[in-house]
């Protein structure tokens, strides 16, 4: 009898322990985990899909498809509006020097899935949605952690300027205490920076994003043969050539990249300040040792990330074409404050 009820305690306390772990961050309000639950219950299949045929053609695009989501995310929140071409009234977001290295097949890819939810959904799911799932799957098909994303977002009606695209993106030789204070700013905390530095660990970088740390001297928190390596791919700071972002394991999302960080492989200063500064220094410790925590805290932190400054409700509009607001949506959006005024008579 003791034994069955040491079993019983045993599995319960597991089971328990396992819900724990299967917990799902509250969404912010406004997004919810079954969002389309009726308007297109098939929508993450769809999508998935979809990118397990296009990374099969070119894995590469993952990483495009995740740095396209922390660029939309940081610049006025996610919001879709790193996807919006430039047009009479500026350059967009898109023209800023942060985001000329997206990669234009992330771009069509997102057009793609957007055209092919169309046809089978209407036009119900905002694009800054598609972006969030499609970061998601980069990195679950990528072999990194799957995650349930919140959805409901709606698409923003204009893009940042180049100014404000450039304060919020840091660049590649930020050190950490710039980028704590940026990361800040968007109520980010160190561990979410260390955490979502970790999508390094796929991708490419051109030379001219870390060249600053070959020439003229070279930094010598850099591991020597790895700069000698560096140099043969990028043999003038101006080279257009491009590198991988984590040597160990370039297309596999996985910890490597804090590996890389700890025998000083990390590419951008920003990445390796992260190994030398000691308020982050041990949470590289931790992910490097440890990969499953890294997928747990990459988890949160991107649904995190992924919830910032969301537009919902009656905010915004759901766009049926990524890379244009919808014609009309200038009057909707002088029209509603009239219809609110003259609904108070
Ligand atoms: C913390 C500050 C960050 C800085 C300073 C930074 C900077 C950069 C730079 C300079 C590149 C290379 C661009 C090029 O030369 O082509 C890059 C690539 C990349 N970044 Fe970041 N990044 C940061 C955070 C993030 C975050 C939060 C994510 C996602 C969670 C991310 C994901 C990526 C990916 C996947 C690539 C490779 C893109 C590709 O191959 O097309 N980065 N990043």
């Amino acid at each position: 009898m003791a034994s069955m009820l040491m079993c019983f305690l045993v599995f319960f306390g597991a089971t328990l322990a396992a819900g724990f772990s299967d917990a799902q961050p509250k969404p912010v309000p406004g997004l919810s985990y079954t969002f389309y639950k009726s308007t297109c219950p098939k929508l993450e299949s769809i999508i998935s899909k979809q990118l397990k045929k296009e990374f099969k053609k070119d894995i590469g695009l993952a990483a495009g498809l995740l740095r396209l989501h922390f660029h939309d995310c940081f610049v006025q929140g996610c919001d879709a509006s790193v996807l919006l071409d430039g047009s009479a009234s500026g350059p967009s977001e898109q023209d800023a020097l942060p985001n000329l290295t997206l990669r234009p097949a992330a771009f069509k890819a997102i057009n793609d899935l957007r055209a092919l939810i169309n046809k089978k959904c209407g036009v119900v799911v905002s694009c800054a949605d598609v972006v969030a799932v499609a970061a998601r799957d980069s990195v679950a098909l990528s072999g990194g952690p799957n995650y349930k994303v919140p959805l409901g977002r709606r698409d923003g009606l204009t893009f940042a300027t180049q100014n404000v695209t450039l304060a919020d993106l840091p660049p590649p030789t930020s050190n950490v205490s710039f980028l704590i204070n940026t990361l800040n700013k968007l109520n980010l905390t160190i561990t979410d920076l260390v955490t979502l530095s970790g999508g390094h660990t796929i991708g490419l970088a051109h030379c001219t994003s870390f060249t600053n740390r070959l020439y003229q001297t070279q930094d010598t928190n850099m591991d020597k043969t790895f700069a000698k390596n560096l140099k043969l791919t990028c043999p003038a700071a101006n080279t257009t050539n491009t590198t991988v972002n984590d040597i160990r394991t370039p297309n596999t999302f996985d910890n490597k990249y804090y590996v890389d960080l700890m025998n000083r492989q990390g590419l951008f200063t920003s990445d390796q300040g992260l190994y030398s500064d000691s308020r982050t220094k041990s949470l590289v410790l931790k992910f490097a040792l440890n990969q499953t925590q890294f997928f747990e805290q990459f988890a949160l932190s991107m649904v995190k990330m992924g919830q910032l400054s969301v537009l919902t409700g009656s905010k915004g509009e759901i766009r049926t074409n990524c890379s244009a607001r919808n014609s009309g949506s200038g009057l909707w959006s002088v029209l509603e404050p009239l219809v609110e005024t003259a609904s108070t008579f």
